[in-house]
């Protein structure tokens, strides 16, 4: 099996939506829905694919005033928990970081332990208490934030002085090891 990220096309719609409805059951999008992230949100909605075969997928909004939202990710039931949902984050905060995004929020239920644990990972701290009915009676939420203002300077220059075997980066340069 050969996975890889990439940007879905029109035809992926169908597996899409198959996958959003075997992730989040009790809520899935409806068919128009993401056919309309689709057409809005194009190189920011990524998806995890073997082939015509889908695993994973990923939302993000266009940066605003260097801001975007995470609305969606979603992992199937039988590859959750092998790092596919970290993958994704990090290949999306990758690109954010590259447009110059400075703040990536999203939204989580606090019931939903392993999101949590995620995004904790990866660095996202939360924006005051648990919203209580944040999507609706019920719905409660905690907002999250991620600050990438640090990552996205420039790394530092390296002394003319200095060995080059001390220095140290990352990918892009910046100081978090996992985008
Ligand atoms: C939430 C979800 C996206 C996470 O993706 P995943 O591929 O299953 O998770 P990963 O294997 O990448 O693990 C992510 C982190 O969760 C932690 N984790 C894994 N299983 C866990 C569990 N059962 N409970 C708590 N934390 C757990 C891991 O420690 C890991 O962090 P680390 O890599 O820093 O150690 C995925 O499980 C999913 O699609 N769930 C259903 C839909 C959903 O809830 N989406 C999120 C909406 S906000």
């Amino acid at each position: 099996m050969s996975m890889r990220i990439r940007i879905p096309v029109e035809n992926d719609l169908p597996a899409l939506a198959h996958l959003d409805a075997e992730a989040f059951p009790a809520e899935p999008y409806p068919f128009y829905v993401l056919r309309q992230f689709f057409d809005l949100y194009h190189d920011h909605l990524l998806v995890l694919a073997d082939g015509d075969t889908l695993y994973g997928y990923i939302i993000a909004t266009w940066p605003r005033n260097g801001v975007s939202w995470i609305l969606s990710l979603g992992i199937a039931p039988d590859r959750q928990g092998q790092g596919l949902g970290r993958l994704l984050m990090a290949e999306l905060l990758m690109q954010l970081r590259s447009e110059r995004v400075h703040k990536v929020h999203l939204t989580v239920d606090p019931d939903n332990d392993r999101a949590v644990a995620l995004y904790r990972h990866l660095g996202f701290t939360p924006i005051g208490d648990v919203h209580k009915d944040y999507f609706g009676p019920g719905e409660h939420r905690i907002l999250m934030t991620l600050d990438l203002s640090d990552s996205t300077a420039p790394p530092p220059k390296t002394p003319p002085s200095a060995p080059s075997a001390t220095v140290k980066s990352g990918r892009t340069g910046g100081p978090r090891p996992f985008w």
